[in-house]
């Protein structure tokens, strides 16, 4: 058995219990996770915001990406083994065997080993929220020509933004409410800051938005035409009310490689992961709770406390 964050059945709330493991099949291998951090389906999903949207495979447990340690190899599975450590995303809209756990089986083909001199904590919170970023990011082709709002940066998905915009050379308008929120934009590269509390302005010279949060036609609208939109949730040239920008609605998806070019630029300290807060296994429902409360960048559980 596993401990899990884990939903048994409708209108359930989420809660840590016991859930079966199989043993690896072919090509499958079980690994003893120790970090998994959470992202808004599982907020959603917890919320029971999911049912009639979602095939539900219950007991569903929660979370999405995981770090951990090789126990177990399936039949054929040659490259990986005992010992190593690896790290998965779950992509895709079906809720079953998720993360937030302390064993898991996944398909050998579809984890990433973890470079020396990252934690499983920091490649946890990179996972789901890190590709989707890089996604964003490289849906604008971003040069030092650019000014990009990232729209949400003080979340997970758009701190990572914020990391990778910088990176691109553009010039980098973050959100974020007056105070400690502001602080940690800043922190993460943002050269200015805009409180979207009290409404947006067009930054001087904006060519670029991220999306990860706020109204897909209020942020459109600040646009010029030609701009450039990039959405996490699903925002498309119809739904902005803008057919003189180009809009890509991003639908995360990831191979080993992607995840594994991001472990690396982790490793090399070109990356920061955003945790601002780590929870035990047993405070796994505090961490879905806490999630929605304006909290910064990652929240990860130790799934091994
Ligand atoms: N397309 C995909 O494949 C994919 C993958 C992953 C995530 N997503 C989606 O991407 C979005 C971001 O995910 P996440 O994990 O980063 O969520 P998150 O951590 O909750 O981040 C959202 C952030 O946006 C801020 N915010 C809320 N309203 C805002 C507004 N009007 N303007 C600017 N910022 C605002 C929030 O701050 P306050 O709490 O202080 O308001 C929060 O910090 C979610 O909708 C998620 O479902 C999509």
């Amino acid at each position: 058995m596993a401990r899990a964050l884990a939903v048994t059945g409708r209108d359930q709330s989420p809660a840590v219990l016991d859930v079966p493991v199989p043993n690896p099949g072919p090509g499958q291998i079980r690994v003893a996770v120790e970090a998994a951090s959470v992202n808004g389906i599982d907020a959603a999903a917890g919320a029971g915001l999911l049912w009639d949207s979602v095939p539900h495979h219950f007991p569903v447990v929660l979370g999405r990406d995981f770090a951990g340690t090789v126990e177990r190899v399936g039949p054929g599975v040659a490259t990986i083994r005992p010992r190593d450590r690896v790290a998965g995303v779950i992509t895709g809209m079906s809720l079953a065997r998720g993360t937030l756990t302390d064993t898991i089986v996944f398909d050998a083909r579809s984890v990433a080993p973890l470079p020396e001199g990252i934690s499983e904590e920091q490649a946890a919170a990179a996972g789901l929220a890190a590709v989707t970023a890089r996604a964003l990011v490289d849906a604008l082709a971003l040069t030092s020509d650019d000014t990009v709002l990232v729209a949400g940066a003080t979340g997970g998905v758009g701190a990572f933004a914020v990391q990778f915009a910088r990176a691109a050379g553009a010039t980098v308008y973050a959100t974020a409410r007056p105070g400690e929120a502001t602080e940690f934009v800043r922190g993460l590269g943002a050269n200015e800051t805009v409180d979207y509390t009290n409404g947006l302005a067009a930054p001087p010279g904006l060519s670029a938005i991220v999306q990860a949060a706020g109204d897909g036609r209020e942020l459109a609208a600040l646009l010029p035409p030609g701009g450039r939109l990039s959405s996490a949730t699903g925002a498309s040239a119809a739904t902005v009310g803008r057919s003189d920008i180009k809009v890509t609605s991003v639908v995360a998806s990831f191979t080993p490689e992607s995840l594994g070019t991001i472990l690396d630029a982790l490793a090399s300290g070109a990356l920061r992961a955003p945790i601002t807060h780590t929870y035990a296994m047993s405070e796994a429902p505090q961490a879905l709770a806490d999630f929605g409360q304006h909290k910064l960048g990652k929240l990860v559980v130790d799934t091994r406390r």
